[in-house]
């Protein structure tokens, strides 16, 4: 099975300097079952790439080894021209990874804030949780994003689509090195997904960070062209 990876902007194998992930023949196996194979992937500051392939030819595996979920059985993984060797999601998050998963994983008795600010709110001069502060990054974040969710309402009771836009705030708001999505935008519906995915290519232009966004199969590379107006 085929997985191909597609790339706009300052991304593309002609491309010189340091790329801020590299990673080069990996392949992961479970058992018998070889969920990746010869996997490569090079995401330079500011580009764009979409991870193509049938289902099952491996790009949720190839995510959850950059993610730190899964460690690849062979293969070179670089980030900043350094070997990596992720033995958990904390260990990518702390390298600058955000990654955001097919399922969402917020937490339901929190607030969509709290969400957006797990494990890393933000201190006023008295070392208290500044809750303004919070508050208004997710309302110009959820703004931004051209939803309209109340952010004090619980997770609790959001729809799919709704979480999985917390999910892209969170990622956006963490300013990571690296965006992954995991096909965040199969459970959005037209309405949401749209927005959200123009957003996509503005927010890496902002910043150095390069994104990879694994859209559903058919929609994603007619998507891509349509949004670079390269069709
Ligand atoms: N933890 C696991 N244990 C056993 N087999 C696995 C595991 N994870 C993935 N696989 C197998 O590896 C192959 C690749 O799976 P993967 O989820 O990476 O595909 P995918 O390209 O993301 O597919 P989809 O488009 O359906 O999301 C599949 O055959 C899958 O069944
Ligand atoms: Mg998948």
């Amino acid at each position: 099975m085929e997985l191909t990876v597609e790339s706009h902007g300052p991304g593309g194998p002609e491309s010189s300097g340091t790329p801020t992930l590299a990673l080069s023949g990996v392949s992961k196996s479970f058992g018998s079952v070889v969920a990746l194979r010869d996997g490569s992937l090079q995401m330079m500051p500011g580009s764009i790439h979409a991870l193509v392939g049938e289902n099952g030819a491996g790009k949720s595996t190839l995510v959850k080894i950059i993610a730190g979920l899964y460690q690849r059985d062979s293969g070179t993984f670089e980030m900043e021209g350094r070997p990596v060797h992720f033995r958990s999601t904390a260990d990518s998050k702390a390298a600058g990874i955000a990654v955001i998963y097919q399922e969402p994983t917020l937490f339901p008795d929190l607030s969509v804030t709290e969400n957006v600010f797990m494990g890393r709110q933000p201190v006023d001069r008295f070392r208290r949780i500044d809750k303004h502060a919070m508050r208004a990054e997710v309302v110009s974040l959820l703004q931004r994003l051209g939803v309209r969710i109340d952010p004090d309402r619980p997770a609790e009771g959001l729809s799919i689509a709704d979480q999985q836009i917390i999910e892209i705030a969170k990622a956006i708001s963490l300013d990571a090195k690296a965006l992954i999505m995991d096909e965040p935008t199969a459970a959005l519906s037209r309405r949401r997904g749209r927005p959200a995915l123009r957003r996509r290519p503005e927010s890496a232009r902002r910043g150095p960070r390069p994104v990879v966004h694994q859209p559903p199969v058919r929609r994603g590379l007619r998507s891509l062209r349509h949004r670079h107006g390269d069709a």
